[in-house]
Formats: C-alpha cells, structure tokens, sequence
C-alpha cells in the first residue's frame, strides 16, 4: 500500500509517469472510464475546498468509480471529539482509497499509519499540499515543455502557503532551477523548507518587491495571503494586499512568462490580468482533475508497499510548539522527533522543555 503525503514520495520517474497518463487520458478518455468500477473514494474535508475536492470527485466518477465522503469538520464525528485516527479506521473500512485535507500539520501522516487503504494528503494546515503540485507540475510541463533551466517565481504568503512548500520541494530535484522568494518578511519562506529543500540545492533570492524580479522569471506563481492562519488578525490586515499583479506590473516580464496560481485569489492577480495570454491559472486548475485520475489509477495499482513515517525517536525532554501541528492534540501518538530534533509530523524544530 502506498500513501502521497509529501510530494517527495515520488520519484521524478514516477512524476513523468503521471504527466503521461494524465496526458494520455486528456487526449483518450473513454479508455479510462471504468478502470475504477466497483471502487470506492473517501474525500474526508475538514477545512473548505473547491478546486482538490471536486476534481478528486470528478477525477473518480470519470474513471467509473464511486465517491463518499463530507466537506466540512462539523459534519463529521471529529466535531464530537472523535480523533483523526479513529475517523480515518473507519472510513477506510468504507472505501479503498482516501483523500484528506484537514487543518493540522502531519494529520497525513497519522492517518497513514493507521488506514488500511492508500491515503492522499490534500492539504495539512500550513505544512504540504503535494496533488496541487502535480497539479502544478502538468501546467508547468504543458506550458513550458519541461521542469528544468526555469526561473520560477514564488510571491505571496510563503509562510503559510503549503502549495509553495511541496512546489519547492518538487522543482528543487531538476537541473539549473533557480527561485525568486518574493514576500514581506513576516511571510518568508519557513527555515525548515530552506533547510531540507533548498540549501545546498537551489539557487535563491529572498526579495520583498514583485516588480523589481518580474523581468526574469520564466514562472510566477502568486499565492493568496492565508488569512485562515495568522494568529492575529490586525497583522493579516496589515499584510493582506502586500502584491497585487496588475496587467500594467506585466509590461516588463517576459512574452512566455507563465503565470501559475493554485487559487482561490483574493486580490493578488487583477481581473485584467485574466485575458493575457500568460495567464495560466484557470488551466492549471483544469489539469488538476487529470493528474488526480492519474494518481488514483497509480496508488490503486501499488500493491505490498508499506511506507510508514512514524520514524522517529520518543524523547521527553522535546516538545512541538507549532500549534497548528496534530501532535498537540491528536490523543493516544507518539510524540516523535527525528535526530536533529525536529517533530516528524509538521517538521519544525522542536524545542527543550
Ligand atoms: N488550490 C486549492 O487547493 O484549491 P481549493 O482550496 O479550492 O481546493
């Protein structure tokens, strides 16, 4: 059995695997409509969704299979007290593959150790978002024809944006992929993400203005200011319009710019941005439901595979104080750490009680 909970669970071979299927049942889809007959999805949404929710909806009723599930925290049993790893024992007695967004760092990962049946991280707080990265990476392969040599612009909320973390995390394993890190300092990119993904790896700058990196960039891919995860709403406000692209900002950027969005937008892209030809975000979010049945055929398929994550030491004198990580209030798991003392759940440093 396989899980996706980080996108690094799979190979660059296994990346282009996708990519291909994905491609093929965009040109063939009536070859693909009932490879999943007789199974069952569990989509298990604790926080809101539009675009991962209903393109893995589609995504299995396009492949013949069926969908169970709920979109929201308070229409589950979770809203009586019920832990993550008691709902998802259930639910993968119900269904054969499951698909889970939920608000706590490393929820993923709890809920892979105890389903019997694959799980999908669609989404775990602030942490990794790895199928909007398929997602991401078809766009890109599309758009630009490959995933190295690139430019790639990364502007908006790179603190919270999990979209952001698993994009790097992928594109840092191709040749000569540099980044541009533009966002105000309260919003920079997490240490722990430099430190596994991009130090000693990746060329990058962190800058805090848009316009004065536009003119280089092959890729800029502008995130929301995730309002839903700021501690205090006076600072969300304060930095909630930090960049705006307007169509006058793309004057100076490149004809075969490429302008990547994982949405939903608030105000970061202008409407008017919405007819140029570099606007590629409302495709990406297209391509999501392909790369969906891709990966859905593909874990379906791996059989005898045990990837187990809860690999880690317990130590007493450690503790997580990330509050949005699930090891704070999940009951009855371990607190793991790895050597370097950084919780195996939402994998930021823990600190010496
Ligand atoms: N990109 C993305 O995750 O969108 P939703 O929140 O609508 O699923």
């Amino acid at each position: 059995m396989r899980n996706l909970v980080n996108i690094l669970d799979l190979s660059t071979e296994e990346i282009d695997d996708l990519i291909k299927t994905a491609s093929d049942i965009i040109d063939n889809p009536e070859l693909y409509t009932n490879s999943c007959r007789g199974k069952i999805l569990g989509t298990l949404f604790f926080e809101p969704s539009t675009r991962t929710r209903l393109s893995f909806t589609s995504a299995m009723m396009g492949l013949g299979g069926n969908v169970l599930g709920f979109s929201q925290a308070a229409s589950s049993s979770i809203s009586k007290g019920e832990t993550v790893s008691d709902t998802i024992r259930m639910v993968s007695a119900y269904s054969d593959i499951i698909v889970m967004r939920h608000p706590k760092e490393g929820a993923p990962i709890v809920a892979s150790a105890v389903s019997s049946v694959p799980v999908i991280n669609a989404g775990d707080g602030g942490h990794f978002h790895p199928t909007q990265t398929l997602t991401d990476l078809l766009t890109i392969k599309k758009k630009k024809g490959g995933f190295n040599n690139l430019t790639v612009g990364v502007c908006g909320d790179l603190k919270y944006g999990r979209t952001v973390h698993s994009l790097i995390a992928a594109m840092s394993r191709y040749e000569n992929v540099k980044f541009v890190l533009i966002a105000p300092s309260e919003l920079a990119l997490p240490d722990y993400v430099k430190a596994e993904y991009l130090d000693g790896k990746c060329e990058y700058t962190e800058i805090a203005g848009l316009e004065e990196s536009i003119d280089r960039l092959d890729i800029l891919y502008m995130t929301r200011i995730q309002a839903e995860r700021f501690e205090s709403k006076e600072e969300y406000e304060r930095l909630k319009d930090s960049y705006v692209l307007t169509a006058d900002k793309l004057k100076s950027a490149k004809a075969d710019l490429s302008i990547l969005h994982p949405l939903p937008r608030v105000n970061e892209i202008s409407v008017d941005v919405d007819d140029d030809p570099r606007a590629d975000y409302f495709d990406q979010a297209m391509y999501g439901r392909y790369i969906r049945m891709a990966l859905i055929l593909m874990l379906l398929k791996t059989k005898g595979i045990s990837d187990s994550r809860l690999i880690g030491v317990e130590n007493s004198s450690l503790e997580c104080t990330n509050t949005h990580c699930i090891s704070r209030t999940e009951r009855g798991i371990k607190r793991l750490f790895t050597s370097s003392g950084a919780c195996i759940y939402c994998d930021q440093q823990a600190k010496t009680k």
